[in-house]
């Protein structure tokens, strides 16, 4: 089922609306459901989803005013909400072993004590992360942060998430899972290769890789793209870059200025790898006050390290019909702490792929509760794609990244592994638990 590249526009999820707001916490239900959405023109594709929508509504939350999110499961199998990039609660951490049972409910608090940040709500079921992600488990959860407002920053309808991420589709519309196949449609927002109508001025862009496995390298063409976040929040100040990296769970936000093309024509932030992703066609003129300051928000301090653990992914082919993702040789056990960590102290990890290097398997690595920071790959300073807050990062076949995390305030037992999901639901996968 090909589809010409920009047939379709690009929608926006919807905002997600809460049903009760008291003076300090906004309430909001999202049913987990199964769903028949509009991906192809013309054609109805089976999806799994939060509130019907094949990207699940976007919950705008802000920092200091809690969320309470209510969710149904009406899948008729287990699945769960966990909130990537969130800094919240074990219990309401959306653990692989916390599932929400078929026709049952749960109640998940978010605090939103963190800075401003694009995150990312997704299911984390064991074993049925990836296929449930796949289908359409996924939706922006994005906390604006009062103290960004005197930046100025593009905001309101030029403020924009997208989500990016592949699939592949059968005659028929159904999306498939797929073998050998590449998943080789690209996907903006639920649309193949869309277009966006965008007036003359600057966008805030906030781009989520949600693919299980693929890396995206964005271009606008060689024309600079003004970074200005990464996953946890701004930047100290706004990079210009060429060409962004962003592996599973990723997030890069970028102020890209469309002034600079004539109304009528369009530009194309394409992939490197794969083409065309999106083509923004000009087509009016807007006023515009919006500004990218010179300095965003000072990143903190590094406290001192404590202690420095090694964290090795890899897979264990030893048995072919069964092969494991691991962590340090283990693959993943709920009944295991494979490190436990002693609760406000700062620790380096130094994080490899440990595959043979004909694997030629790119892993990535996401700790849950935490944004970190890269602090080298390989011995060398990090590149561009490393800035900032992070809380996901790639690690090419064979290669290691040093990162610097602080265990902050909350207690118990949270996750951390390669956010190719088909790898964590394999096995590649471990646990962390923060004492007092
Ligand atoms: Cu995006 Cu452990 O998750
Ligand atoms: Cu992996």
């Amino acid at each position: 089922a090909a589809v010409p590249a920009f047939s379709v526009e690009m929608p926006i999820p919807p905002v997600l609306q809460p049903f009760k707001a008291d003076p300090d916490v906004d309430f909001y239900r999202l049913p987990i459901q199964p769903a028949n959405v509009n991906v192809l023109p013309g054609l109805q594709t089976p999806a799994l989803t939060f509130n019907g929508g094949f990207v699940g509504p976007t919950i705008r939350a802000r920092t200091g005013r809690p969320v309470s999110l209510t969710v149904g499961n009406q899948l008729g199998e287990a699945a769960n909400v966990h909130l990537h990039g969130g800094h919240v609660a074990a219990i309401h951490d959306g653990h692989p072993m916390d599932v929400i049972a078929p026709g049952g409910s749960r109640n998940y608090l978010y605090p939103n004590t963190q800075q401003g940040a694009t995150l990312w709500y997704h299911d984390h079921s064991h074993h049925t992360e990836a296929e449930h992600v796949y289908y359409g488990m996924q939706g922006f959860y994005i906390i604006d942060d009062p103290a960004e407002s005197g930046l100025n920053l593009p905001s309101g309808q030029y403020d924009v998430p997208i989500m990016l991420r592949d699939g592949l589709f059968g005659e028929d519309g159904s999306l498939l899972i797929g073998g050998d196949e590449p998943r080789n449609t690209i996907l903006a927002n639920g649309k193949p290769q869309p277009y966006f109508p965008v007036a003359a001025r600057k966008y805030r862009l906030r781009l989520l890789n949600g693919a299980l496995h693929r890396e995206f390298f964005l271009n606008l063409g060689g024309a600079t793209m003004y970074q200005i976040a990464s996953d946890g929040g701004l930047l100290p100040a706004p990079v210009g870059r060429t060409e962004i990296r962003l592996s599973p769970a990723e997030r890069t936000e970028i102020v890209v200025d469309f002034s600079r093309y004539p109304v009528g024509s369009s530009v194309v932030l394409g992939d490197s790898g794969s083409g065309p992703v999106i083509r923004f066609d000009i087509t009016r003129t807007a006023s515009d006050s919006s500004r990218i300051p010179s300095t965003l928000r000072a990143l903190p301090a590094l406290p001192t390290p404590t202690a420095v653990r090694d964290v090795r992914l890899l897979f264990d082919v030893s048995d072919p019909n069964n092969p494991l993702g691991t962590v340090n040789g283990n693959p993943f056990d709920p009944n295991r702490a494979d490190v436990r960590i002693k609760r406000g102290t700062t620790e380096i990890w130094n994080v490899t792929n440990a595959d043979p290097a004909d694997f030629e398997v790119p892993h990535n690595f996401h700790m849950h509760l935490v944004q970190f920071r890269v602090l080298s790959r390989d011995g060398h300073a990090p590149d561009q794609d490393d800035l900032g807050r992070k809380d996901t990062v790639l690690i090419p076949p064979t290669k290691s990244i040093q990162v610097q995390a602080t265990f902050g305030d909350h207690l118990g037992r949270y996750v951390y592994h390669c956010h190719y999901l088909e790898h964590s639901q394999m096995g590649m996968m471990a646990q962390m638990e923060i004492y007092s």
